[in-house]
């Protein structure tokens, strides 16, 4: 197994003995960090690290950091980066006042995506997600999700997750795949959207089962899309394939999809730009890690999710891009750190642990990913030498990265 070794580390940041499932609360200001330290990969593993004045005279290949820091890569648990093309006339449409929803409605949104993702080949396809992916690696983030839910048909369905399949199987990006068929009402079952939910429970989701696709299921569980019945009767299924649940709640109204997560066993629940002590409470009885995503607040000008009432009540908040053609055409996981301190309040040290640990947990990653802490993946970058770790997410348009380590090799960026 080929050795990789860092020397020169002015600080070696969110080391861990033995990794933890989660960062939960008051202890989300806490990151440790050690300095002057070098690290060492062997094979796609973290093999050791410790001061530099202990570092192993040689290895197969050496980088030396100059003075700069070495972070663990970002997870980024919520994504939709399958999809074809883009849709800048809706963000004209949104500068001059439409609403998402209003947008939606008018058969724009959602519908609008699967439309171009139809009419796209599965190579297509591919070729535009796999650029999105090396783009999030530029940016730092090394594990994500990614979701399928532009097909809305079982053919066009299968189609983005044999390309989430492919994306797997060929780039370094540790992915999870979530099914996401009940996105959106697709407009042959406008007005007969139960009968589009017994289309996902009983074809969609024994067909994404029979091929392996997906580890996890999504529902849009809010207002204007599926209800919270209809939500439960699609985790339900979902379990019984073996599916766990990772869910949209919230993002429009207080729609009691936390609720329905929750008492599904959802790995994570996502958006929360609406909530109240009844949702923080769930939460606090449950081992669901609940997910923000402030880009698409940003971007859509909605409220910012509570988070800090949310740190307060002890839960372990997770923070993610939500990478999409609609409401967040971003994949820069650095630009959330710096929302999240500058619109939610949160301390850089809360957010990197939003952003690693918290982010490897809402991905199911916890015990390989998120922290520098050996035995797990080699998933780490280097920044330019910077000032302290505050700096990365006070910089917020200054690309920090010169390197980046995957699975114990550099990509070349
Ligand atoms: O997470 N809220 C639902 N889905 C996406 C938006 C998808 C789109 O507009 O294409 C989201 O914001
Ligand atoms: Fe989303």
């Amino acid at each position: 197994m080929k050795s990789l070794l860092i020397t020169n580390i002015a600080q070696l940041v969110q080391v861990e003995q033995t990794p933890r499932d989660a960062v939960r609360g008051a202890d989300m200001a806490q990151l440790p960090i050690m300095e002057h330290c070098y690290l060492l990969a062997q094979g796609d593993k973290i093999k050791a690290f410790g001061p530099m004045s202990e570092a192993p005279a040689t290895a197969d290949s050496v980088i030396d950091a100059q003075g700069g820091m070495v972070l663990p890569s970002y997870c980024d648990g919520h994504t939709h980066i399958v999809y074809a093309g883009s849709r800048e006339h809706e963000f004209i449409d949104k500068i001059r006042g439409l609403s998402y929803e209003e947008i939606a409605k008018r058969g724009g949104g959602i519908l609008n995506s699967a439309k171009r993702l139809h009419e796209t080949s599965e190579d297509e396809l591919y070729q535009q997600s796999e650029a999105r992916i090396y783009e999030m690696i530029s940016y730092g983030t090394g594990a994500c999700e990614i979701k399928s839910g532009y097909g809305l048909t079982t053919e066009d369905e299968l189609k983005m997750l044999r390309v989430i399949k492919r994306l797997k199987e060929n780039t370094p990006m540790t992915i999870k795949a979530t099914f996401l068929g009940a996105h959106a009402v697709p407009a042959p079952y406008k007005g007969r959207q139960g009968e589009y939910v017994d289309l996902i429970c009983n074809e969609m989701i024994p067909a994404v089962a029979a091929e392996g696709l997906a580890e996890y299921i999504d529902v849009f569980c809010d207002e204007g899309f599926f209800t919270c019945e209809e939500t439960a009767r699609m985790l339900k299924v979902g379990a019984e394939y073996g599916l766990l649940p990772k869910i949209h709640a919230n993002e429009l109204a207080v729609s009691g999809g936390v609720q329905v997560g929750v008492e599904h066993n959802a790995v994570s629940v996502d958006h929360l730009e609406r909530m109240t002590e009844v949702e923080i409470e769930v939460l606090r009885q449950s081992s669901t890690i609940p997910t923000a995503l402030p880009g698409t607040s940003f971007f859509l000008n909605l409220p910012f999710t509570p988070v800090k009432e949310m740190m307060a009540a002890g839960l372990p908040v997770a923070l993610a891009t939500d990478y999409n053609p609609g409401s967040t055409p971003s994949g820069n996981m650095k630009f959330v750190l710096s929302l999240a301190c500058i619109k939610m309040r949160m301390l850089p040290a809360e957010a990197i642990n939003a952003t690693t640990i918290n982010g490897a947990a809402a991905l199911g990653l916890s015990a390989s990913h998120g922290s520098i802490c050996v035995g797990k993946q080699a998933n780490f970058y280097i920044t330019k030498p910077i000032s302290s770790v505050d700096y990365i997410p006070y910089a917020y348009t200054q690309n920090i990265i010169s390197r980046v380590v995957l699975n114990g090799e550099e990509v070349t960026l």
